[in-house]
């Protein structure tokens, strides 16, 4: 019986790798769940409610870990977590792997290390994707924050004591998250506009009934790789783009900044100049600000004032939001389980040359291997 093992994630971190309704899935194919005692309290799944779905409640994290074929995080976990674990045990979490000095000690255990933020953007693994899982609802939290730092009011509403306008937001980076936060800003009655370099989003934008801004020049055209990311732009773009933008941000009441480049710091598009023309009041949510910031005026993980426009910078917006977080994640790593689980034998086999397998694991019998982390030869 394959024993599969989730743990308290660490102070900092309100979400949980598993939930009632994954628990009875898991279990559905033969497996034992063990969960540390109040592992899943923080999203709102007591131990009583995962027990009654078919897991066993487990005293500490030792005693969860313990002779387990699978280990499931959200976060990097520790090396004493792994400890406990069979030898080669799969671990399936957020694993940060471009920070070497946190993933190779984890290699040092021979457990085999899935990264769920590196699996491929494919149909077949759209049910695997923590990235936009997470994202959507963190581009729903950003406006709504954003609506209840900004002292007026959102929709247009005509009333007998006369007009309150409709607020402008404007969306930069229409990802995954952008596409949310343009939806939850129409919802709210919001004046939307949105940009992007990627030219799949104009009609993305368009079709939400918001109004694209950019620059849409022969680089625009050119500016998404085969895998659907955006390029990094030339100074040249940089700057029609920085000019575009000073003008349009100063009639705008809310940014929301959704912006990355992957492997790469986030694109700076909000000078402090361009914060300094703004209205007072405006505010400015940098869902980038994990990544360095979209915003020059950002502070990681702080709210601050620039001319009385608040600018906030989250660190972990979808853990806001835990309950939901929790349950969309629990559900990729199930998808993801599940390609491992032979549903007629119940038995537990990795097919190593799965291209969702080999676009996840990062390491493997002591030795990091993926491709992106181990230089390739010619
Ligand atoms: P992301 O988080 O890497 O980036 C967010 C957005 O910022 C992107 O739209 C990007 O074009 C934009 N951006 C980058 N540099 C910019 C700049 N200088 N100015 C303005 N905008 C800039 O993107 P996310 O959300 O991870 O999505 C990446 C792609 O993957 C998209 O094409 C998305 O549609 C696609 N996707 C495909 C899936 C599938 O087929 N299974 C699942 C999820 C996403």
């Amino acid at each position: 019986m394959i024993i599969i093992a989730v743990t308290a994630e660490g102070a900092d971190e309100p979400r949980v790798a598993v939930s009632p309704e994954t628990v009875k899935k898991l279990t559905g194919l033969g497996a034992t769940v063990r969960v540390e005692s109040g592992a899943g309290l923080r999203a709102r799944f007591s131990d009583d409610a995962l027990k009654a779905a078919g897991a066993e409640i487990a005293s500490s994290a030792a005693a969860a870990v313990s002779g387990a074929d699978v280990l499931l995080k959200v976060r990097r976990p520790s090396v004493d977590e792994l400890r406990g674990l069979k030898p080669g045990a799969v671990v399936a979490a957020s694993l940060d792997p471009y920070d070497r000095a946190g993933l190779d000690p984890l290699a040092g255990t021979n457990a085999s290390l899935f990264s769920m933020e590196l699996m491929p953007r494919t149909t077949r693994a759209q049910s695997m994707d923590v990235l936009s899982s997470q994202a959507n609802l963190a581009g729903y939290k950003a406006v709504v924050d954003a609506a209840s730092l900004f002292g007026q009011a959102l929709p247009m509403m005509m009333t007998p004591a006369g007009t309150v306008p409709a607020a402008k937001v404007f969306i930069m980076g229409v990802g995954v998250a952008g596409l949310q936060a343009i939806a939850t800003a129409r919802r709210l009655g919001a004046i939307v506009s949105a940009t992007d370099v990627r030219p799949a989003t104009k009609e993305q934008v368009a079709s939400l009934g918001a109004k694209f801004v950019a620059v849409e020049d022969d680089e625009f055209k050119e500016a998404q790789t085969a895998a659907g990311y955006a390029k990094p732009m030339s100074a040249e773009y940089q700057a029609k783009q920085a000019e575009l933008i000073a003008t349009h941000i100063k009639t705008q009441d809310i940014v929301i900044t959704t912006a990355l480049i992957p492997g790469r710091p986030a694109p700076r598009l909000i000078t402090r100049a361009m914060v300094e023309s703004m209205k007072p009041g405006a505010v400015i949510v940098d869902l980038a600000a994990e990544r360095g910031g979209n915003c020059e005026a950002t502070v990681p993980g702080q709210t601050v004032e620039v001319s009385d426009v608040k600018i906030v910078g989250p660190l972990n917006l979808a853990g806001t939001v835990a309950v939901n977080a929790s349950s969309l994640y629990a559900k990729n790593l199930y998808a993801f389980l599940e390609l491992f689980f032979d549903k007629k034998d119940k038995s537990f086999r990795i097919d190593w040359d799965d291209d969702l397998v080999k676009g996840t694991l990062v390491a493997r019998d002591g030795k990091i291997v993926h491709p992106s982390l181990v230089p390739q030869s010619a």
